[in-house]
Order: structure tokens, then sequence, then C-alpha cells
């Protein structure tokens, strides 16, 4: 596609906030890319995939790339795996249904979780008890200085909850080409988080039989029915990332707060940050044209008409209040731009 000027984000960004880009293209094979890359000059520039971990608090100066370079091969395959190969800008939750209609477990608990495959690995997503590194084998990706393929292991990406090297040490520095899963033949299924099991019992299937669809089923019924269609009301999932504490502040805050949740994460104990701000009284608040959503609190919206700057003030008012009541800072998960 060829460059335009000063175009309209807002279709590009779940938020939905009506930020314009300087220059904007979109690619659809790695030779457009390289080209866009080599005429760019000192342009800063901004790869899209789904948009949907991201917060636009201005105008962006410079040029932002789509990703639409499609694609999903078999790389290899034996008797109790699949290596699947998808190239960055596939849709993720239409490869989870491509997979789970093979017959492919290993993702199906990432059922909708909006974005593309490039975003997966990038700040290793997750939902219900799996995350991508779980099913990773290897990636590609372009170093933006010198054009070229690199291969990118499990260990070289230095997963972490909701991080990888790509967000931290090598941030800016590659775009991500395409990504290989090991997906499996025969079936381990991941039950044990949140409301699955009781959503399987509401559909009368047993356990004992039950497929990756029906979990995949069962993961989609929950999503819809506490996180907001993007579609509908403008957001990007979690806006935060849950803290994990020391064990000693835990125990401390335990005996103020007797209701408080916490998983042993590392040395630390994880605290679900949607469980701060309700305590905090923001759940299903609305504060001119933003607040936070009324059945999950995590999850900032945009009402209508909101500025990347006006949700941004919220997170930041969030942050002080749960920092005052429970000493702790909440980190954003979106990458406020
Ligand atoms: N909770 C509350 N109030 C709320 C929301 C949650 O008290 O308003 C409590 C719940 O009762 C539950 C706990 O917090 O005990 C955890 O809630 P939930 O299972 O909804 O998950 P979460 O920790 O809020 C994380 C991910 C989600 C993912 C779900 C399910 C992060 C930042 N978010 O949310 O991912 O879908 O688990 O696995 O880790 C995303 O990253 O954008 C995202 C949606």
């Amino acid at each position: 596609m060829a460059l335009q000027f000063n175009v309209s984000l807002k279709s590009f960004n779940t938020f939905g906030l009506d930020v314009k880009a300087k220059y904007f293209t979109e690619v659809n094979s790695l030779a457009e890319l390289k080209s866009t890359l080599a005429n760019n000059g000192t342009e800063a520039t901004l790869f899209i995939g789904g948009g949907s971990n991201l917060l636009f608090t201005k105008d962006y100066d410079g040029l932002v790339i789509v990703n639409k370079i499609k694609g999903i091969v078999i790389e290899k395959e034996t008797d109790e795996s699949v290596y699947l190969k998808a190239y960055s800008g596939e849709n993720w939750h239409e490869l989870v249904q491509y997979c789970v209609e093979k017959n492919w477990g290993g993702i199906e608990n990432m059922s909708l979780i909006p974005g593309t495959v490039g975003a997966s690995p990038m700040q290793n997503i997750g939902a219900y008890g799996v995350e991508i590194e779980n099913v990773f084998e290897h990636l590609e990706a372009l170093n933006l200085e010198t054009l070229e393929i690199e291969k990118f292991n499990k260990e070289a990406c230095e997963f972490g909850y909701r991080e990888s090297i790509f967000k931290r040490k090598l941030k800016g520095r590659y775009f991500i080409y395409s990504v290989t899963f090991r997906l499996s033949k025969q079936h381990h299924l991941k039950l044990e988080y949140g409301d699955i099991k009781t959503i399987l019992a509401e559909q009368a299937i047993n356990l004992e039989v039950a497929t990756i669809k029906d979990v995949s089923n069962a993961i989609i019924s929950i999503r819809q029915s506490k996180l907001p269609d993007p579609k509908i009301l403008g957001n990007s999932g979690s806006f935060f990332k849950n803290p994990t504490i020391p064990v000693s502040h835990f125990d401390q805050l335990k005996i103020q707060f007797p209701d408080i949740k916490g998983f042993a994460q590392n040395e630390g104990i994880k605290v679900p940050a949607g469980w701060l701000i309700e305590q905090c009284g923001w759940k299903g608040k609305q504060i001119g044209n933003t607040g936070s959503h009324a059945k999950q609190a995590l999850v900032l919206v945009n009402y209508g008409g909101a500025t990347g700057h006006e949700v941004y003030q919220l997170a930041m008012d969030i942050i002080e209040s749960i920092k005052e009541k429970f000493g702790i800072t909440l980190e954003p998960e979106v990458n406020i731009i």
C-alpha cells in the first residue's frame, strides 16, 4: 500500500481512540515491509497488529505500519505433535479456532483473546491457566537495523508474566514475522482455572470425555459474560498487570483485609488487580467518557468520545488510590504511546 498521510487510527485501536498518524501504511509481505522500512528514513515507526494493547495519548508523529502478513503452514508433524507456523498478521482467535477444528490442542484456553499472532509472544499472552510459552517452539523476527531475519528459541525470548525480551532489552528493535507453536494430538485439558469446570457441568459435559472444542466454547462463554466486546465498548482487555508482592506484605494486608486473594508466584504472592480496583470503589464507575468496567474492574473502557489522555488520567488516579490503600503500585499492561 502506498504511504498515506494524516490518517485516523480510530479503527486500528480497540480503545477506539480518534488519534492520527502522520504517515500510515499496511504491509502484506516481508518484501513490502522491508522496502517500506528501507524508504522510511528517520521517522519513528510503530507496528500495529490488532491494536488491542495500545493506549494512544496523542497523535502519532511518525509512521504507523499495520501488519497484514498472513499464512499458516505445518512445519513438522509427529505422532504426538504438530509444529504449526503462523505469520504474525494472522488474527489470534482465528488461529485458535483453526487449531480447535483440526483437533490440535494447547491454545484452546486462549480462545477469544483479541489481537494478532505477532503480539502473542511479545507479551506472552495468557488466559485461564495457559500462556504462549507453554506451546511456543520458536519465532522469526526481522532485525530492524540490519533488515535480516533472525530466529529466537524459547529461551532467547526470556518469557515472564506478560513479558518477553521484546518488551524489555530488545524493545523496538525487532518485528515479529512468524511464530511456530507445538500443538498436541493427544490432549491434556487444563480445566483448573476459574469457572471452566462449572460451565462444562452446566452444559452437562462429562469431564472425562470433554474435547478441546468444549473447553474453547466454555472459555468463550466466560469471556463474553464479563469482558466487554471492543466493537461495542472500546477497551484493551486488562489495563494493568496483576501485581506480585512479598509474602510479608501479603500477610500484613491479610490481617487488615481478610478477603484479599493471592496466588503463590515465584518468591512472592500475585494479587488480583481487579479485586484491588474494586475495593477502592472504581468498579462500574463512569468518569467523563471513561471508567472501570462494571463486570471486570481491571478493564478500562471508552464509553464513546474518550481521549487517550482521559483514560490515562483515570489509570493514574486508580494507581494512586491503590498505592494509598494497599501500598501496592500497579503497572499498566497496555502500551502507552
Ligand atoms: N476480581 C475481582 N473484581 C473484579 C475482577 C476480578 O474481585 O472486578 C477477582 C476475581 O474474583 C478473581 C480474580 O480477581 O478471584 C481474578 O479474576 P479473573 O479470573 O477475571 O482474571 P484477572 O486476573 O482479572 C487475568 C488476565 C486476563 C485473563 C484472565 C483469565 C491479567 C492482567 N489479566 O485477569 O487477561 O483473561 O486472567 O485468565 O493477567 C488481558 O491480559 O488483557 C486479559 C484479559
